[in-house]
């Protein structure tokens, strides 16, 4: 019974585990400063950007790109700066983004 549980849990850890994961990379390489998933801040939603990007085949590409050398003119008049130091994780946030 208790070694049920535990594999329960594992399984359902491994599961939830990506989604906090990326939601905590946002955090701690400073987005969430400026972006939340539906509350707007200074920059869009996580949710607008992957509705605004749906469709697009490279749009992990794009993201990928916007996130290493900055945006601007796509959602409003403030730009977003190039954030350097997020480059390596930059893929992975890409990816994550699009499922919000
Ligand atoms: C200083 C505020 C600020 C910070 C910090 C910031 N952003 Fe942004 N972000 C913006 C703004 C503003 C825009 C809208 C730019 C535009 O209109 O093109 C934006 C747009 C974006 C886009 C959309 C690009 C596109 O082509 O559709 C993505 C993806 C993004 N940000 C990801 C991130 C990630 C990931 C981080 C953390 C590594 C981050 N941002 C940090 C302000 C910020």
């Amino acid at each position: 019974m208790k070694t049920l549980t535990a594999v329960a849990l594992a399984a359902a850890m491994l599961v939830a585990a990506p989604a906090f994961a990326s939601a905590d990379l946002a955090k701690k390489n400073g987005c969430a400063v400026c972006h939340d998933a539906t509350a707007k801040k200074m920059g869009p939603t996580w949710k607008d950007i992957a509705a605004k990007n749906k469709g697009n085949k490279d749009a992990e590409k794009v993201l990928t790109d916007a996130i290493a050398n900055g945006s601007k003119g796509k959602y409003g008049k403030i730009p977003m700066p190039p954030q350097a130091k997020a480059k390596a994780d930059a893929p992975a946030l890409a990816k994550w983004i699009m499922t919000n």
